[in-house]
């Protein structure tokens, strides 16, 4: 009770606080779960085209249930965030608008939008595989593969549950259908050198150390650790891997999203769809990607040199609303299997 009262005073206060904002012309109310200095170029440009003003609440976790909680009188206007669980979980909450236009259609291909209009991603990020310069020979590779005993030992990823490696099982789902998931997820796991932990960096780290060959991540870490000068230990550990993409030659590699929506009652709604025209633009998802190291979904768009230089990504065609539909069965898996345990020895 205390906890529910608290939040909903949290809440209050926000919306106080933004909603005094809103009233004022020109104005967009952006909910984030991205770092505000990410997106900071975004919303200048966007602030220097238009003249819209833009107002970031940033926050870490329950953004969705910040807006049910604030209700009909939400600021919300647009929500920011990765991972199509997080979208998902936003609509499943009530707290966005279906947006149909023709602009935004034109500029994010089908796969990557909901097909009702509840989200569309910006940008892409591969699950890809992340493997020793040193001890792994091979330069291709597939999901399917991780399964196969030669790897026995030698494998590390995150937790089970995670929502990359939640959606990455979801699409397996997808493609093969749940007993095949069940069997190669157990194959996985006893190849697994220790048990589920750490983030997707920590996969790196323990390759570089020599714990393990193989670790999954997500594609724009690679970039983080190669440019990371704060803490430049984790440019050695970008340096003793190399990135694989899982079923390049075939299905094409998994791939997640970053993306939008519009929060259901935004109270400033034709600024909100400018705001999600700008992302929409090519130009605009070029200047994300290159500051997230992901890739820009629009045609014919490019990602940073970076990260084009971890090779080409040729993603799964799948629609991401097809893989989401699995998530909760690839959860049910994931205890099922006892995936984090590891191998059973
Ligand atoms: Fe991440």
């Amino acid at each position: 009770m205390k906890n529910t009262l608290n939040s909903l005073m949290a809440g209050l206060a926000i919306s106080l606080a933004a909603s005094s904002a809103a009233f004022a012309d020109g104005e967009v109310n952006i909910y984030s779960y991205r770092q505000p200095e990410l997106i900071k170029p975004l919303l200048d440009e966007f602030t220097s085209e238009t003249g819209i003003a833009t107002n970031v609440i940033f926050l870490d976790k329950g953004l969705a249930e910040r807006i049910k909680v604030e209700g009909r009188n939400s600021p919300a206007d647009i929500i920011l965030t990765a991972d199509i669980g997080n979208l998902q979980t936003a609509v499943d909450e009530g707290v966005v608008q279906n947006v149909d236009d023709e602009f935004i259609n034109e500029h994010i291909p089908a796969q990557y939008r909901d097909p009702q209009g509840a989200w569309f991603a910006l940008t892409t990020r591969g699950r890809v595989v992340y493997a020793s310069k040193d001890r792994v020979e091979q330069d291709s590779i597939t999901y399917e593969e991780l399964a196969d005993p030669k790897w026995k030992g030698r494998i590390c990823i995150r937790d089970g549950q995670h929502q990359y490696n939640i959606a990455l099982i979801a699409s397996m789902i997808a493609n093969h259908g749940e007993d095949f998931t069940r069997e190669w997820l157990t194959g996985l796991k006893n190849n697994l050198a220790r048990k589920p932990a750490g983030n997707d960096r920590a996969q790196a780290k323990s390759i570089y150390s020599g714990e393990c060959d193989i670790g999954i991540g997500n594609t724009y870490y690679v970039g983080l650790m190669m440019t990371n000068e704060k803490d430049p230990e984790q440019k050695d550990w970008a340096a003793a891997i190399k990135v694989l993409f899982p079923n390049s030659d075939g299905r094409g590699t998994h791939v997640n999203i970053s993306g939008m929506a519009m929060a259901k009652n935004a109270p400033n709604r034709e600024n909100a769809l400018k705001f999600m025209e700008f992302l929409a633009s090519p130009k605009a998802q070029e200047l994300y990607a290159d500051a997230v190291f992901e890739y820009p979904v629009a045609p014919g768009s490019k990602p940073s040199e970076i990260v084009a230089g971890f090779g080409e990504i040729h993603p799964d065609t799948l629609p991401l609303a097809e893989i989401a539909k699995y998530r909760k069965r690839a959860s049910e898996l994931v205890d099922e299997t006892r995936f984090n345990d590891g191998a059973s020895g």
